[in-house]
């Protein structure tokens, strides 16, 4: 342990980390370095949704980096168009750009929407509006396109064009939507700002007024996508489809993968050589997500998500009766709020001790977001020992 963390003199310092090692994983359980077990809470924050090390993912991985682990985007391979035709299958969408993580993905979509319009002939559409506590990445534009004040600090000048508008606010939004403006971006369900949905009605507005203005709907999912909130993608909860959509996090299960998808229309604004990636796509990472995307997205599987997402909500509410700290359950399938009056890192720490791995987010907000594959009596043995926690 101490050999590891005296590395904190040699890699920068930007996350806070807890001092624990990991060295093994298998399902929804983890090892540390001292044989301590822990049930994962989190999946590498919403990544590993089929578990730590799933066989046939493992499997997958093993067998193409013994057969074509890269080469360029200048070439077709088997696993990205396999993956790209099952995407397409799968979705509202058209089209696939692959990336290799979700602000790459973010940059892609902001690209396409501003470029869209350029080849419209209608440049003067370049602003994106965006909602406040969003987030949408660590790059420069998908940091300038956040609705969080502390991701942008010290960064400025941000990029140009990004307005930001309270969520499940119309009127704000109508007032923004003028004739500069070529996208709304948008998470169903903000993660990181503290698995806050948007209201049905209000995202069935946006997307009419997005139509009747001329306007491209952007829909990031890198964080609700695959599975995580029930439905294959959380959109279709809500029974609203977007022109474009993000993907990133799970879709690898751990393999730095992100995909911008979109319909043939919004579409037409790349052409050769208006976006690339050396690694976006490679047959390495479109090979495990192939198989994850096969898995995943099996009606099966998505209705034991839904039911298990009922299970752990349920059993986090009956929680409240004895614990008056708790002041509100929500999220949707295996993506989990609960919101306390006081700080939520402290029952973080104590979490782990314990031997469960959780995340507070926003200061007061436990993040449940485990894997998929979480059974029912990891569930209950995390909800008596919070039961404990919260006392
Ligand atoms: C909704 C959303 N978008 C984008 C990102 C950025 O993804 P990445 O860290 O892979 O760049 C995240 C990461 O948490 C996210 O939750």
């Amino acid at each position: 342990m101490d050999t590891i963390k005296n590395t904190d003199t040699c890699i920068f310092n930007t996350y806070a980390r807890i001092p624990v090692v990991f060295v093994k994983g298998e399902g929804a359980t983890l090892w540390d370095d001292q044989g301590n077990r822990y049930t994962d809470f989190l999946a590498g924050i919403a990544v590993a949704s089929l578990g730590h090390c799933h066989p046939a993912v493992t499997k997958a991985i093993a067998d193409q980096a013994a057969t074509l682990v890269h080469v360029s985007n200048l070439y077709y391979t088997e696993p990205q168009a396999e993956l790209a035709r099952l995407l397409v299958e799968k979705s509202f969408a058209d089209k696939v750009f692959f990336a290799n993580s979700g602000a790459e993905a973010n940059e892609a979509a902001i690209k396409l929407a501003r470029r869209y319009f350029k080849e419209k002939g209608d440049p003067g559409r370049f602003k994106i509006i965006t909602m406040a506590q969003s987030f949408h990445g660590r790059t420069m534009a998908t940091l300038s396109a956040t609705g969080q004040d502390k991701i942008k600090e010290g960064f400025s000048p941000l990029v140009e064009g990004f307005v930001h508008c309270p969520l499940n606010n119309m009127e704000a939004l109508k007032a923004l939507a003028d004739d500069t403006v070529c996208a709304v971006m948008m998470e169903c369900i903000q993660g990181e700002g503290g698995v806050v949905s948007v209201d049905p009605d209000y995202l069935k507005a946006v997307r009419q007024l997005c139509d009747d203005k001329g306007i491209l709907l952007i829909f990031d999912e890198v964080q609700t996508g695959m599975g995580r909130c029930g439905t294959l993608f959380a959109h279709e909860l809500f029974d609203v489809k977007p022109d474009i959509m993000t993907l990133a996090k799970a879709l690898g299960n751990g393999l730095p993968i992100g995909a911008m998808l979109a319909t043939d229309g919004a579409a037409k604004g790349f052409s050769f050589g208006s976006h690339g990636s050396t690694f976006g796509g490679t047959p390495l990472v479109t090979r495990a997500a192939l198989e994850v995307l096969k898995i995943i997205s099996h009606p099966d599987f998505l209705k034991d998500t839904r039911d298990k997402g009922t299970y752990l909500k349920d059993k986090l509410t009956s929680l409240m009766a004895n614990h008056p700290s708790i002041k509100a359950i929500r999220g949707k399938g295996l993506l989990v709020g609960m919101e306390l009056d006081g700080d939520a890192g402290g029952i973080v720490t104590q979490a782990m001790k314990k031997g469960f791995i959780l995340n507070a987010i926003q200061g007061k907000v436990l993040r449940f977001a485990p894997p998929l594959v979480i059974t029912r009596e990891e569930i209950d043995a995390l909800v008596t020992a919070l039961d404990g926690l919260l006392e």
